[in-house]
């Protein structure tokens, strides 16, 4: 089944694509379905409004099913910050680059001892259809912020963020090892539990 990814985010289309291709969607990104570049404001308390407030826009945009990840790092000496304001925590509305956004993140935690600099990647993933069901599902991926970054891959906080178990970041780990224990990945195989009920049910 072919779903339309909300994200413009070209990382993220690439997660959802890779994951949700093991259970049967076919996620195609916004470019690819033709949709032509407009933004949604994402001013939403919660991961779970923002990610269905991205899904409904695109799905009535074009009449097909779509699917949308609100997503951010929640970091525990900070009350939770980031969070929504992930992707704009440089700045206050722009997107800001994930250079400026790590820079404020490293200096904001300066002072927080090693123990005391967990956090976690959360993940909310909407897939709605043009009949109005929804579908929602949450993970979360806990783990450590460094003190610098480290590694290539990924994109946004991944050079800073080292999950539990690990002694790698999430931007020194491989795209198939993030994807096997990230926040997204999670979300997905609960959606996909919910889809599955949904189908036997
Ligand atoms: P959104 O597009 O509003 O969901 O923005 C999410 C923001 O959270 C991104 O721009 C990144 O800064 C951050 N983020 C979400 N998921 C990840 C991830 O897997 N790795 C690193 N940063 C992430």
């Amino acid at each position: 089944m072919i779903v339309v990814a909300a994200t413009q985010n070209a990382h993220k289309v690439k997660e959802l694509t890779e994951i949700t291709g093991a259970f049967g969607l076919n996620v195609i990104s916004r470019a690819e379905a033709g949709i032509p570049d407009f933004d949604i404001e994402e001013d939403g308390a919660t991961f779970e409004e923002n990610s269905l407030k991205k899904a409904r826009a695109v799905m009535e945009y074009c009449g097909a099913a779509a699917i949308a990840d609100d997503s951010g790092l929640a970091v525990d000496a900070l009350g939770g910050a980031p969070g929504v304001m992930s992707a704009r925590f440089a700045g206050s509305h722009r997107e800001c680059s994930d250079a400026e956004n790590n820079k404020k993140l490293l200096t904001l935690m300066d002072d927080i001892p090693d123990e005391d600099r967990t956090g976690r990647f959360v993940s909310v993933v909407t897939l709605i259809f043009p009949d109005g069901r929804v579908f929602a599902a949450r993970g979360e991926c806990e783990g450590r912020i460094g003190r610098e970054g480290r590694g290539v891959g990924g994109f946004g906080y991944d050079p800073l963020f080292t999950p539990d178990g690990f002694d790698k970041t999430f931007a020194e780990l491989s795209q198939t090892e993030k994807n096997e224990i990230s926040h997204r990945a999670k979300a997905l195989s609960a959606l996909k539990e919910l889809l599955s009920d949904f189908v036997s049910g």
